[in-house]
């Protein structure tokens, strides 16, 4: 299976940023196809522009979030059929920050998976603990719920979702889990994808809190992490582009 490098681009970018970067990208790649599968998720709002700028391209882009319903009195949100008319691949869903800041459960965040799926989107499932939650030695315990609620949604379409396990504790803070710290925890996830479907090789297990240029190499090196998906070094061209050409 060839690695999976996701950008979040988070609420970070502008049309002239935005153009300068995606181009700096596609000239690093110099026409060469990449180490890894490539996508960029990016504010809902500029999924046209990447559309233009990145068709044709090695480079698939996809959102943040996604509605968990399918249409209507929703003021705000934006639905999968929306994500879909802009050629979206990829949805994350479940974000840390979506939980943290927008209260959203086990339950919301595997409906989301669901109706992404049912539009032909590819989910891509955040789970991970809390600082509070590891010292109290419950990561296994949080994690493997996280994602239970998403394999009872989706059911025989879980070989069809990415799963990111992000530590909310490593993300945009410079905290990385180490290399042995975070293949612990997907090989764990790895074992549960494996009881729920006949085809757990076609799951990507992404890591993902401050992964950069720098550490990039030994995460991707161990034998459970797929990918990454990258916050902060994503929004730099060069960056990301290291960060690819270390998946093997
Ligand atoms: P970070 O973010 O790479 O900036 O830590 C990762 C994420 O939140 O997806």
């Amino acid at each position: 299976m060839k690695p999976l490098i996701a950008g979040n681009w988070k609420m970070n970018g502008s049309l002239a940023a935005n153009e300068a970067l995606v181009k700096a990208m596609l000239d690093g790649l110099g026409g060469q196809t990449p180490a890894a599968d490539m996508a960029l998720c990016v504010p809902a709002l500029y999924l046209a522009q990447l559309q233009s700028l990145l068709t044709g391209s090695p480079i698939a882009w996809g959102a943040q979030d996604v509605s968990s319903h399918e249409q209507g009195a929703y003021t705000g949100e934006v639905s999968a059929s929306m994500l879909k008319d802009f050629a979206c691949r990829y949805v994350i869903v479940g974000h840390s920050e979506r939980r943290q800041y927008h209260g959203e459960t086990d339950l919301q965040v595997a409906d989301k998976a669901k109706v992404a799926l049912a539009h032909g989107i590819t989910p891509i499932v955040c789970v991970g603990e809390t600082l509070a939650e590891r010292e109290a030695g419950q990561t296994e315990a949080v994690v493997k719920r996280q994602l239970a609620a998403i394999i009872h949604a989706v059911a025989h379409c879980t070989s069809e979702i990415v799963v990111a396990y992000e530590p909310v504790w490593a993300i945009g803070t410079g905290k990385t889990a180490s290399p042995e710290q975070a293949q612990q925890v997907h090989a764990v996830l790895r074992a549960q994808i494996a009881a729920a479907t006949q085809h757990p090789e076609r799951v990507h297990i992404l890591y993902g809190g401050s992964m950069n240029a720098a550490n990039a190499a030994s995460l991707l090196a161990q034998p459970d992490i797929d990918g990454g998906l990258i916050g902060g070094a994503s929004l730099k061209a060069a960056d990301f582009l290291q960060i690819v050409a270390s998946a093997h």
